[in-house]
């Protein structure tokens, strides 16, 4: 288990610091914010692709740090900032599209690629000749993580989001798998977008660090844990309060 905490350096770098429950939320830029941060047990995150995604019908924004040269430097940058934080033994998920082969290459310098998970979604996307229904995440150990109880497929088939607010808003269903898989308690999401990995966090009972770059989506990720801790709490069984015996 890790100490979530604040010093002084992050509340430095920081553009705005939420605490709700178990879960901090950061508004900055993730390279900056991650050398502040105590350890974590996992980090499940959604980085750029390096797509240049442009979402049809302008019905979501294109993504910060999203062009093919800058997303590859923001991945190494990344995973420098990210290494300091991990404990040996731990396991971690990286989410990307079938196309970013260099984004295996890289995580291979630092982590043993253990699989690639495949989301099949229900629908299909764009395009002229054949149409993408699926994504990639690298699940990734750092040492020996422990065996869990029973092994998980590595295709995952889960609806996409009907009405998305984020253009590469993930499931909360997908996350939460991921989670299981990941194990650990405390999880850092560096790019957490609309705040996905912090709902699935707030669901299964973890910790959750959450860092943004852009206020608009921190707003929505604040507001999307905030309702999510509320209703774990509505769900948890009111605590036994010892009668006196007096
Ligand atoms: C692929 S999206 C994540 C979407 C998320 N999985 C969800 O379900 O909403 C990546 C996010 O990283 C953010 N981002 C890009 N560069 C960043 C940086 N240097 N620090 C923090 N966030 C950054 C983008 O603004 C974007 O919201």
């Amino acid at each position: 288990m890790s100490v979530i905490y604040q010093s002084e350096a992050l509340k430095a770098s920081a553009k705005k610091i939420v605490e709700i429950g178990d879960a901090l939320l950061i508004l900055g830029d993730s390279l900056e914010i991650m050398p502040t941060l105590g350890k974590v047990d996992a980090v499940v995150t959604d980085p750029p692709y390096g797509i240049n995604l442009k979402p049809p019908r302008k019905l979501t924004e294109s993504i910060k740090g999203d062009g093919s040269i800058e997303a590859k430097k923001l991945w190494r940058n990344a995973l420098e900032a990210i290494m300091p934080l991990l404990s040996k033994d731990t396991a971690h998920l990286f989410w990307t599209g079938w196309s970013e082969t260099w984004t295996k290459e890289l995580l291979v310098e630092y982590f043993t690629v253990k699989s690639c998970i495949v989301w099949a979604k229900n629908v299909w996307g764009i395009g002229y000749y054949t149409r993408p229904q699926h994504e990639f995440a690298w699940y990734c150990h750092l040492g020996k993580p422990p065996i869990p109880d029973s092994p998980d497929s590595d295709l995952w088939q889960v609806p996409r989001v009907q009405a998305p607010i984020h253009s590469c808003e993930k499931p909360v269903m997908l996350i939460d798998r991921a989670l299981r898989l990941v194990g650990g308690y405390s999880i850092l999401d560096p790019f957490m977008g609309s705040g996905t990995t912090g709902v699935a966090c707030m669901n299964l009972g973890r910790k959750f660090i959450g860092i943004e770059i852009e206020e608009k989506y921190f707003d929505i990720a604040c507001k999307r844990i905030d309702q999510a801790q509320r209703q774990e709490q509505l769900f948890k069984p009111p605590k036994m309060q010892q009668e006196s015996l007096l």
